[in-house]
């Protein structure tokens, strides 16, 4: 039998992170992640992927967090405590490098689908990268994104539809995850 790809391995091995140690990661990593991203197939070449790295250090970060809690606040109709914001605060401070990936809007709804799917291979690609480079990558859609007024807080350039944002450090730990098998999935005709 034929030996499967290494990158099989990478592929398998890839995990969303959610818990990462302390140990900081360089600018010049994010860079060699971003690079991959490029490369993702996109059709029409209209390279929709946009990137906002907001870095450990960044005074953006309680800009977020502030918008966190306001999203907390009204989605519940209650106002936080102090407690639970300063528990907001010291999340987003203490979080890993954010990189928040945005899609280009096309001329029409079918350019805009396309246009995100190419920005999720992009992904796929930093994920893999990074699989390979003993760093994580959690995706999350959550409540980051959500964030009324983030377009402003990251002044965003462009028409632009966010895919999702991305924490990248070195995994603590990771969850175990199974796939169903692909051949009860798949119709050989
Ligand atoms: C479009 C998209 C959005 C996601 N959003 C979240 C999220 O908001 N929170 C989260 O914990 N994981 C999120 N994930 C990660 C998935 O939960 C994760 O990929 C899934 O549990 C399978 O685990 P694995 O990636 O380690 O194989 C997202 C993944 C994708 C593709």
């Amino acid at each position: 039998m034929k030996k499967s790809p290494e990158i099989l391995d990478i592929i398998k091995n890839r995990r969303n992170t959610k818990i990462f140690e302390d140990r900081e990661i360089d600018n010049s990593q994010i860079e060699i992640l971003l690079e991959s991203a490029i490369w993702a197939p996109n059709h029409r070449n209209t390279e929709p992927w946009r990137f906002y790295v907001v870095g450990k250090g960044s005074s953006l970060r309680n800009k977020i967090s502030e918008g966190i809690i306001s999203l907390q606040e009204s989605s519940s109709g209650n106002k936080l405590t102090q407690d639970q914001k300063d528990k907001i605060y010291d999340q987003i401070y203490s979080s890993p490098p954010l990189i928040f990936v945005y899609s280009l809007l096309g001329e029409n709804d079918e350019i805009t689908e396309e246009n995100y799917g190419a920005v999720c291979c992009a992904i796929q690609n930093i994920q893999l990268t990074a699989t390979e480079m003993g760093l994580g990558v959690g995706w999350s859609t959550g409540k980051i994104c959500k964030i009324s007024n983030l377009d402003e807080i990251l002044k965003l350039k462009d028409q632009l539809k966010i895919v999702g944002v991305l924490s990248v450090g070195y995994p603590k730990s990771n969850s175990k995850k199974t796939r169903k098998d692909f051949k009860t999935i798949t119709t050989w005709l």
